[in-house]
């Protein structure tokens, strides 16, 4: 099987994303206009200008809402347009809707709208010391941090930061809702989650969810960014069109997606670690100061994983982090690949950083020391098993000559004064399903045509991660058709009700496995027909191979086709829907201990870097892993998945900068105010091993989630350029905080400090 296939129509440019759908004819178009100040009042709004412009056909702010203006998912704190205030710059306020883009364009801009402004916090710890909070701390704790500290012969201290990331997937956010006879309203959106979209279509016009149709046929990227935020977008069309009973198209321009949209979280946090004099870490405590932006969105999930992730794949036996979710200014910050995970994992490297540098040992010798074991416990109370994080870390170091790499970065160093190269070892591991077990459920709707050809819905999301073709093959194989017979149809809410979003890496998992079980349904009624056709009692020695029956091992003269349609004439289904739960998962929330995950996903990455000192500026020479992908379902695809997410992950630590000024304006806000990895800083060699031998009952054919797990190779990049600058001012203290970028990095070399800078000779 091929790789993702997209492929082929998006090279051709044949692909459909919303802005490439015929619209009907009358479809009207909306532009959002949205708050210019981050914090205050509105004392009032004057659309006189804008509603005389000719084109201009209807203006909509809260009070043209016939249901609950209230978007929020987790906590009821959003409303789709602000009503007496705004909390921060970008809160849409209202949409003007008109016959073209360019007149509501205008028309938006002639709308006057005066305030009185309020203090503005955009940073997360002093959100906390003002108490401007999201929810209460929570607190994960395991052993006894407190007795543990005498045990420790060395105790470091320290802060650890990490900025945000623009999602800037290449479709921004999108709509188009159509009303139908009797009310209906039906959307297609660029959403990872038609049910959210549904759901909250459904509240803001006082409409029964039946009478809300969500159709997805893909996504030109998403990353998180359009889990909880494709859904105002979609929700604004659908009033317009449900007020105007006309089509109403909504896509946001790329400045205004990214103003208007969250990101992901940036987090402040303090951690202190404690280990014995050979480098076991004996306790660990952490203080996570999450920057949620001005409402809660998903923060407090995202704030959860940050916590299950706080110990990344090490053991240690006593433990207590907090997660604060603090309520700032800014666009509500959201899911970004990793949810919160990559930032947890950063502060713990920070820490074995920090300790390495103490006892003035590789910090590799720390982290290989820790590494989780069979049997023991992950700190949420969780048994690790089939725990592959030796294995991972063994195999990358010998497969990739790691002691040959060390000795030539040595080398290097010693032979050059401007040029320094610098490495890092970043294992992980990451767990696999919702944190909110009720999530982790689908369903799938299998239909054999009388022509033999076959069509599967689900609800998962093709945003470009190749989900899609997972399915396909997982049908194919369950089956034993080719699976050119196979299509995949698009998400829609009427085919597959109450979708849980594609999201948390696990829209393969979840969606393969329902389509497996709607499949073996097919497959029994296939054989007992066949049997019947054949005049062979026993089925148990029937079985469909390559689109053929074969007889206890024998190809019999029964094809697929005819199979189908006398299986069809005999009045037997051809359809069939399934469900699939994860099993064994649930997490007590009272006191934090659980098995939230169904598996873990583990690897281990080595990267090196080339840092010129003289300038700043950096080259990721190369990043090389292993991976655990499981039984892979599409080799192609999870390759094509780890090296984009490694890209990703980089850039985040590196040389993408979000950037707020003290007002709470986006400064980063558009392509050249920020950077996002290109051909030049992308590493320059990326080699990604397939563990072998894994099983993962938990995944379709034993395979493993992708999507996120890979990013957090990236916090290696991070570490690895720190300790090139190291390696050029041995006896500074750098501060941790990412992004590394190159301006940072110049800056930090060249700091004052007690230390001079070394001269060349
Ligand atoms: Mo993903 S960050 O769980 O949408």
């Amino acid at each position: 099987m091929k790789s993702n296939i997209d492929i082929e129509k998006h090279v051709k440019g044949e692909s459909q994303f919303i802005d490439d759908i015929i619209v009907p004819e009358g479809t009207l178009y909306a532009k959002v206009f949205d708050s210019t100040i981050a914090h205050g009042n509105i004392l009032s709004i004057t659309i006189k200008d804008a509603i005389n412009i000719p084109g201009v056909i209807g203006i909509y702010t809260h009070k043209d809402i016939p249901g609950i203006n209230q978007v929020g998912g987790i906590i009821q704190d959003e409303t789709l347009f602000a009503v007496d205030d705004v909390q921060f710059m970008g809160e849409p306020i209202g949409i003007v809707v008109a016959d073209s883009i360019e007149t509501a364009k205008k028309a938006a801009g002639k709308i006057k709208i005066e305030y009185q402004k309020l203090p503005v916090i955009t940073d997360p710890r002093e959100a906390f010391e003002k108490n401007s909070l999201i929810m209460p701390p929570r607190t994960f704790s395991f052993g006894d941090t407190d007795s543990a500290w005498k045990d420790c012969k060395i105790i470091v201290e320290g802060k650890a930061e990490t900025g945000g990331q623009e999602h800037l997937y290449l479709e921004t956010q999108g709509a188009l809702a159509i009303p139908e006879e009797g009310g209906k309203i039906k959307i297609i959106s660029s959403t990872q989650s038609p049910t959210a979209v549904q759901r909250a279509a459904a509240r803001i016009l006082a409409m029964s969810m039946h009478n809300i149709e969500v159709d997805v046929l893909r996504l030109g990227g998403a990353f998180g960014g359009k889990e909880d935020q494709a859904t105002h977008w979609a929700v604004m069309a659908a009033l317009a069109a449900s007020k105007l009973n006309r089509p109403v198209k909504l896509v946001l321009p790329r400045m205004d997606d990214m103003r208007l949209t969250g990101k992901r979280h940036p987090y402040s946090s303090d951690f202190k670690i404690g280990l014995t004099s050979d480098g076991k870490i004996i306790a660990y405590e952490a203080t996570f100061y999450q920057n949620a932006g001005a409402v809660a969105d998903l923060s407090p999930a995202i704030l959860e994983r940050t916590l299950f992730h706080a110990t990344n794949s090490y053991f240690i036996p006593n433990v207590r982090t907090t997660a604060i979710s603090c309520k700032t200014n800014l666009a509500p910050n959201t899911a970004f690949r990793g949810f919160g995970g990559p930032q947890g994992k950063f502060v713990i490297e920070a820490a074995i950083h920090k300790a390495a540098q103490k006892m003035g040992i590789d910090a590799g010798k720390i982290q290989k020391k820790n590494l989780l074991k069979e049997g023991q416990s992950f700190y949420y109370g969780q048994k690790v098993e089939r725990c592959q994080a030796d294995r991972c870390w063994e195999q990358a170091l010998e497969n990739f000559n790691y002691k040959k790499t060390i000795n030539e970065i040595d080398k290097f160093n010693g032979n050059n004064h401007q040029f320094k190269k610098g490495s890092a070892l970043m294992p992980i591991c990451f767990g696999i399903s919702f944190t909110n077990s009720f999530l982790n459920q689908a369903s799938a709707l299998v239909h054999i045509y009388t022509d033999g050809s076959i069509g599967v819905s689900t609800a998962a999301v093709e945003m470009g991660q190749g989900v899609n073709v997972k399915i396909k093959n997982a049908v194919s194989k369950t089956l034993s058709v080719n699976a050119d017979k196979i299509r995949i149809e698009t998400t829609n809410t009427t085919r597959i009700a109450n979708t849980s979003a594609t999201a948390a890496s696990s829209g393969a998992d979840l969606n393969g496995n329902a389509a497996i079980l709607a499949s073996n349904i097919l497959l029994k009624r296939l054989l007992k027909s066949a049997g019947e056709i054949l005049g062979i009692k026993d089925t148990d020695e029937l079985k469909l191979e390559d689109g053929v029956v074969f007889h206890k091992g024998r190809k019999t003269e029964l094809e697929w086709n005819e199979l189908i349609i006398k299986t069809y004439q005999k009045r037997i289904s051809l359809s069939a829907q399934a469900y699939y739960a994860t099993p064994d998962i649930y997490f007590d929330k009272k006191i934090n201990k659980g098995r939230p995950f169904a598996y873990h996903v583990y690897g281990t990455a080595i990267i090196t870097v080339t840092l010129d000192c003289l300038r700043g500026t950096y080259t990721i020479d190369s990043v090389k892993a292993v991976h655990d992908f499981g039984k892979s379902l599409s080799p192609v695809v999870d390759r094509g998945q780890a090296e984009g997410a490694i890209a990703q992950g980089i850039g985040w630590l590196t040389v993408e900068e979000i950037a707020h000024s003290k007002e709470g304006m986006l400064l980063s806000n558009s392509l050249s105010t920020y950077k996002v990895p290109d051909i030049y800083s992308a590493p320059k060699e990326i080699e990604v091993i397939f563990l072998e031998d894994s099983e993962n009952p938990f995944g379709p054919f034993h395979s493993k989630a992708i999507g996120e797990p890979p990013l957090m190779y990236g916090i290696g990049a991070y570490f690895a350029i720190l300790n090139a600058m190291k390696a050029f001012r041995p006896e500074e203290e750098f501060k941790i905080s990412a992004p590394i970028t190159p301006e940072r990095v110049l800056m930090a070399l060249y700091s004052k400090s007690t230390k001079p800078v070394p001269s060349p000779n």
